[in-house]
């Protein structure tokens, strides 16, 4: 009889179908992916691929993207009931209200959102691009949905700009604070201490290098330090481990888990490539919409 993942990579063949898996997801998924990623990596995937099924290993708004980005192909996602929190943690309201009180207003989205939030924004972006769309922007002031803590953190690199922040965040980023950060630096002294820009300003601030997941990867890689102090979703550790055998990585605390990631079983992953079933469906006005600001973001990007 067949494994689990013999049959996943039977069905993937018979289908035409590719599997994007994001660094949080288990390990045993992102083994069996055919692209693992950041992000911004994966919606750029998402966007290429002349594959006719997209399986989505991550959460609800990365589904969403894929279909937003290339609408022709059917992109199923393993759980969907796995979704961020902070996806949801602005409203279209207030993004109106700040249009009409500000003239000249850029509404930058962070791609961790719904699509009727990226509906009503001028650009979208990803802890990988952030800084750099908004410096491209011909706006001075900007307004930064969803996540707060990525909003302070280009507020800080792109000082020319006044950046307003609204008041979200990623629960697992926001409870990694500066005392568990010491404690694990007093723990692990030869350690460096990388995180990712959802965290506060004051953990970032004690941080050797701040980037995306996929720029944590490529920075471990570079560095001679032995030791990691990694602040984001342990999740990442699966491809650290794997690039670096013989380097440590330690989390700053418990709880670095990013629970709707870990939704995505194996077993969730075959049910819904068989059955094409839990298919992302949105409706061509919110499509359009949405598109304009991910396409923007894309092209700022390159
Ligand atoms: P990346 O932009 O590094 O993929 O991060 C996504 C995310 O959800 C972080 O919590
Ligand atoms: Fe959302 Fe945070 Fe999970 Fe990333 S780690 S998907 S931002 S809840």
């Amino acid at each position: 009889m067949s494994t689990v993942r013999e049959e996943i990579q039977t069905l993937k063949k018979e289908k035409n179908a590719v599997i994007l898996a994001h660094y949080y997801v288990p390990d045993e998924v992102q083994e069996c992916a055919d692209y693992i990623g950041d992000s911004f990596y994966l919606s750029k995937k998402a966007k290429e691929t002349d594959a006719d099924i997209i399986v989505f290993a991550g959460v609800a708004f990365m589904g969403e993207s894929a279909k937003i980005l290339n609408p022709d192909k059917k992109v199923l996602l393993p759980d969907p009931t796995a979704d961020c929190a902070m996806a949801h943690m602005a409203d279209v309201e207030t993004v109106h209200r700040m249009r009409k009180a500000y003239e000249d207003l850029a509404v930058v989205c962070y791609i961790n959102s719904t699509a009727e939030l990226k509906t009503c924004s001028d650009v979208c972006v990803t802890s990988a691009n952030a800084v750099k769309v908004v410096k491209a922007l011909p706006n001075k002031r900007i307004f930064f949905i969803p996540d707060r803590h990525l909003g302070s953190y280009v507020a800080d690199q792109v000082p020319e700009k006044e950046v307003i922040l609204n008041d979200g965040y990623c629960p697992v980023h926001h409870l990694i604070t500066v005392d568990q950060v010491k404690k694990a630096k007093e723990a692990h002294p030869q350690a460096e201490f990388y995180v990712h820009p959802e965290c506060s300003r004051e953990v970032v601030e004690l941080a050797d290098y701040v980037g995306s997941t996929s720029g944590i990867i490529a920075r471990v890689k570079d560095s001679n330090a032995r030791e990691f102090l990694i602040g984001t979703e342990m999740g990442v550790t699966y491809e650290l481990r794997k690039q670096n055998p013989d380097k440590c990585f330690y989390p700053v605390q418990d709880c670095q888990c990013c629970a709707d990631m870990k939704k995505v079983t194996l077993e969730k992953v075959l049910d819904c490539l068989k059955n094409e079933s839990n298919e992302v469906l949105i409706s061509d006005e919110i499509r359009k919409k949405a598109d304009k600001a991910l396409e923007k973001m894309l092209e700022l990007a390159k």
